[in-house]
């Protein structure tokens, strides 16, 4: 999947594509298992390097129930997308949505786009009629972002985590499939 945009209203275009994980993410991967700096407000104390290796091994991060697609720019690594299913009631399965971009392409209109686009792809591809993103308070980006990628605020997950010494409450977006379409 391809978009040139012009984020800054000047003559820099920016070539956004996902693509399925292949071997050489697996450093990355590896990285945001024990890597506080990268994964900022998500961190939740370290996990398992190697399990990035056996999941790749096992459905190249394309499950039925969730995986993870790389974010392009310019042909260059910039982060990921990841989607997993959750449920309500019982014939109510919907994605839940996440990103982590690399610092140095945060802030350049790439987050809010790749989720525009992460959403467009779930809906063409799977029946779901809901597409689901967390964020905390605090992460500014990631609510704008969001909004940008049409999502709407849903309310405070109360107590929702367990994050740096203390519960925490969470913000719940949506964008249902009959949702305004955005243009990325
Ligand atoms: C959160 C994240 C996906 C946002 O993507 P991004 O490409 O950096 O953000 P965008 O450039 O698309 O910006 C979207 C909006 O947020 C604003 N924004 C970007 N960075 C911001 C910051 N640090 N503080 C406040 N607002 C910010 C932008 O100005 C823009 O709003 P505007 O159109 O009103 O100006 C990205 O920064 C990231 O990967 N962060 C680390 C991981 C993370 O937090 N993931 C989400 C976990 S819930």
């Amino acid at each position: 999947m391809a978009h040139a945009v012009d984020p800054f209203g000047q003559a820099e275009w920016m070539d956004i594509k996902m693509r399925p994980a292949e071997e050489g993410d697996l450093p990355l991967f590896r990285r945001m298992a024990v890597d506080r700096d990268l994964v900022g407000n998500d961190w939740h104390g370290f996990s398992n390097a190697r399990a990035p290796e056996r999941r790749f091994a096992e459905d190249g991060y394309l499950g039925a129930d969730g995986g993870r697609l790389m974010i392009d720019v310019d042909g260059e690594t910039a982060g990921l997308l990841s989607w997993g299913a959750k449920q309500f009631g019982p014939n109510s399965r919907h994605w839940e949505i996440g990103i982590l971009l690399l610092p140095e392409f945060r802030g350049r209109g790439i987050g809010w786009r790749a989720q525009a686009m992460m959403c467009d792809y779930l809906f063409e591809h799977t029946p779901v009629q809901r597409i689901q993103a967390g964020t905390q308070p605090e992460n500014i980006a990631e609510q704008k972002s969001l909004v940008k990628a049409g999502f709407q605020l849903e309310g405070v997950i109360r107590a929702a985590e367990f994050r740096a010494g203390q519960w925490r409450d969470g913000l719940l977006f949506s964008r249902l499939r009959t949702d305004p379409a955005v243009a990325w």
